[in-house]
């Protein structure tokens, strides 16, 4: 799965699959214009993977020319078709073969076969790769079509989604993330253990905290646990690597979980990427990043009261809270930035009852 913009796209058409069909529409157009030069006419932008892969596969001799119409915004078609940039040859007399990447409702062919209309050609022929015959709305003839696609948006190989996804050499089609998976965030004593359970029953999630899975991965010995007890011994920090084929070997574990949420990782802006990449390859994505906004001396205060009772002899000295606070707000701020740029933070004040923040967290979740 891949996201351009804000959308999710997986793929939907090979590049194999695309290259076999082209090769067959070459070979049927020049069987039945072989004793003469047609002239081939791309329609920019999208069709300009299809004109050079086509000509490629063209076994005759052929010239090539493109003009530039427009119709599409976003996903939709805008139903009005502007011509950017016209034909300059003499088109007298020839075999105008136009080189279509989609033909959807069939406004932009109308346009075409409007601009050919008083040209004195010998005949124009329509060849389409993909065609949408449940939105195809004109009578117009096609000649040549490569593949029926359904009325779904698709991008890749010259076709895009607001500029972006031309490059692909895939065809994909929008589809929708299958997993819900949230980053659960925030400082030490931020009550981010305690909200997760709540949340974890309520969204049918699975928590994985990253010091349960190193403490599970240590106690039992297993060879990433050794691994990472190889770094602690030597005082050494426990390199991305190891922790995030940890976290992947947990989310492994539970194939069929509706979606993760992570705590206490990713931790630097390498292992947001590497959890990216992960996700990507199982169809999913990271939805949100929760954070819970705690002002720092009520964090002191409630960590102070905790280590009355926990023992932990890091809750129990102010400027050492102070100091794992400094760090988190160093580290994580680089994070809070990675998951705004791509519109996914949601900071949640932190401060109230359980109950409160609960509440918060429910309003943000229902919309992930
Ligand atoms: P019409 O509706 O005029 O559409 O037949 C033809 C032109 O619109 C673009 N188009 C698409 N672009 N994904 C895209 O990226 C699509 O699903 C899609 N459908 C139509 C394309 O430029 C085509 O020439
Ligand atoms: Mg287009």
């Amino acid at each position: 799965m891949i996201k351009l913009h804000d959308k999710y796209f997986e793929s939907y058409i090979s590049a194999n699959k695309l290259n076999t069909t082209i090769a067959k529409m070459a070979q049927l157009v020049y069987k039945e214009c072989a004793d003469e030069i047609p002239l081939f006419v791309g329609i920019l932008n999208g069709s300009f993977m299809f004109a050079a892969d086509f000509v490629r596969a063209y076994p005759g001799q052929c010239e090539i020319s493109f003009v530039k119409l427009a119709s599409y915004q976003g996903t939709e078609s805008a139903g009005k078709v502007k011509k950017l940039v016209g034909l300059s040859e003499d088109v007298t007399n020839r075999t105008v073969i136009i080189l279509e990447d989609i033909i959807d409702t069939g406004t932009t062919l109308e346009e075409i076969y409007t601009i050919f209309r008083h040209k004195k050609l010998k005949q124009l022929k329509i060849a389409t790769l993909l065609y949408k015959p449940d939105v195809y709305k004109k009578g117009l003839h096609i000649d040549y079509i490569g593949l029926h696609v359904p009325d779904k948006f698709v991008v890749g190989y010259g076709l895009d989604y607001n500029g972006l996804g031309r490059n692909l050499s895939d065809i994909f089609t929008l589809t929708k993330p299958t997993m819900t998976n949230i980053v659960l965030f925030g400082p030490p004593g931020a009550g981010k253990g305690t909200q997760a359970d709540v949340l974890k029953d309520k969204y049918a999630l699975k928590h994985i905290s990253t010091g349960d899975v190193f403490r599970y991965n240590i106690k039992n010995e297993t060879p990433l646990g050794n691994l990472a007890k190889s770094y602690m011994d030597k005082g050494d920090l426990v390199p991305d690597e190891v922790t995030i084929n940890m976290l992947k070997q947990e989310v492994e574990r539970h194939k069929d979980a509706n979606g993760f949420i992570f705590d206490g990782f990713p931790r630097t802006e390498d292992q947001a990427k590497a959890l990216d990449t992960f996700l990507a390859e199982k169809g999913a994505t990271i939805n949100g990043m929760v954070a819970l906004e705690v002002p720092e001396d009520l964090l002191v205060e409630r960590l102070l009261k905790r280590g009355e009772t926990s023992g932990r002899p890091d809750d129990q000295d102010e400027s050492k809270i102070r100091n794992r606070f400094n760090e988190y707000q160093n580290k994580t701020a680089i994070l809070k930035d990675y998951y705004a740029q791509q519109g996914k933070y949601y900071g949640i004040d932190g401060v109230g009852s359980i109950e409160e923040i609960t509440e918060r967290l429910t309003k943000v979740f229902d919309k992930l």
